[in-house]
């Protein structure tokens, strides 16, 4: 039987933080790295918020803490940190689109600067004790961007580069390029991770067979909607929804957020709501707008035990 091939949980702002990912990997198998959404210099320093998303995090050794910068003096504070914080493997954004971030130049807005990106990379390097990876779009308003950077990746020591083959104005959505994947990866020395839009066990399976030479395939959104998809990858099967298993994560998850609240029940309720915005494959509309108007925990709790019922 064909070898499985790795699966890694996206960063994800807002939703991945460490009570989701401690829990999350509690309770499911089958993800081998997880990544922290990305850790930013405010006014010269490291935002406090990261800083303590990094301390609470319960599996270091397969947590892969994710930094956006656009100069070695931002590399070197969040590089710092992420060491000290006792991590082995820190990846770089290149990829992300809001203009909050492209406008200077950080995430995908770095692409089509090859000085910047190769300041950035040499930066790193000169922390060979941190494994460093980068995840980037093929372009920030042009898909051939990422060519003109690749002998610049292939420079630089990089475990592993990650791919979602999007540029920037088309945010999370419309047609992936394939194509383009392609072309930058054959040109990329590195091992290559794939990213983009897929939700079912088929979606794997039909990007490992059309990429059999890709390290990984790393999930978003997907994951968010079934947290079993990549156990019931692993394990060959297709997709199932443990009802069982998700009621006890959801619960799990109320009472992390709790505590991260102070005991706050209309802020604990209002974080749970927006997972929501991802919300099982197959559960109806109705059912979503229904849980998202919950006045209490126990309201939200019920309704989505009845959503989740069928699946
Ligand atoms: C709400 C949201 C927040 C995101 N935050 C980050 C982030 O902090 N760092 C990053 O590299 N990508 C971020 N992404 C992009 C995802 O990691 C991923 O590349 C994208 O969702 C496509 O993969 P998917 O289709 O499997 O979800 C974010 C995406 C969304 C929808």
């Amino acid at each position: 039987m064909k070898p499985h091939t790795e699966i890694y949980f996206a960063p994800l702002q807002g939703f991945t933080d460490y009570v989701y990912r401690n829990f999350y990997a509690e309770t499911f198998d089958g993800v081998e790295k997880f990544f922290t959404p990305f850790l930013r210099v405010e006014g010269g320093e490291v935002r406090r918020k990261d800083a303590v998303d990094l301390e609470m995090t319960a599996n270091r050794s397969i947590t892969v803490p994710q930094i956006i910068a656009n100069c070695s003096e931002d590399v070197d504070i969040l590089a710092q940190l992420v060491l000290n914080k006792g991590f082995e493997h820190c990846d770089i954004n290149f990829g992300c689109p809001f203009p909050q971030q492209t406008h200077k130049m950080r995430g995908a807005g770095i692409l089509p600067h090859p000085d910047k990106v190769a300041e950035v990379l040499k930066a790193a390097a000169k922390y060979p004790e941190l494994k460093f990876s980068v995840k980037m779009r093929l372009g920030n308003t042009d898909k051939t961007e990422c060519l003109a950077i690749v002998d610049i990746l292939n420079d630089a020591p990089l475990s592993f580069v990650t791919v979602h083959p999007r540029i920037s104005k088309q945010m999370y959505s419309g047609a992936i390029d394939m194509a383009m994947f392609q072309e930058l990866t054959s040109k990329i020395n590195h091992p290559t991770v794939y990213n983009g839009d897929i939700a079912t066990v088929d979606d794997i399976h039909r990007i490992t067979s059309q990429f059999p030479n890709i390290k990984a395939v790393m999930i978003g959104r997907g994951l968010l909607a079934n947290p079993c998809l990549a156990q019931d990858y692993m394990a060959d099967g297709n997709s199932g929804f443990d009802v069982k298993i998700y009621m006890n994560f959801i619960n799990n998850l109320l009472h992390g957020y709790l505590a991260q609240y102070d005991n706050s029940e209309y802020m604990a309720l209002d974080k749970m709501k927006t997972f929501w915005a991802y919300p099982p494959l197959g559960v109806n509309k109705k059912h979503v707008k229904d849980i998202q108007k919950s006045r209490t925990i126990s309201e939200f709790v019920m309704k989505v035990a009845v959503a989740v019922n069928k699946l």
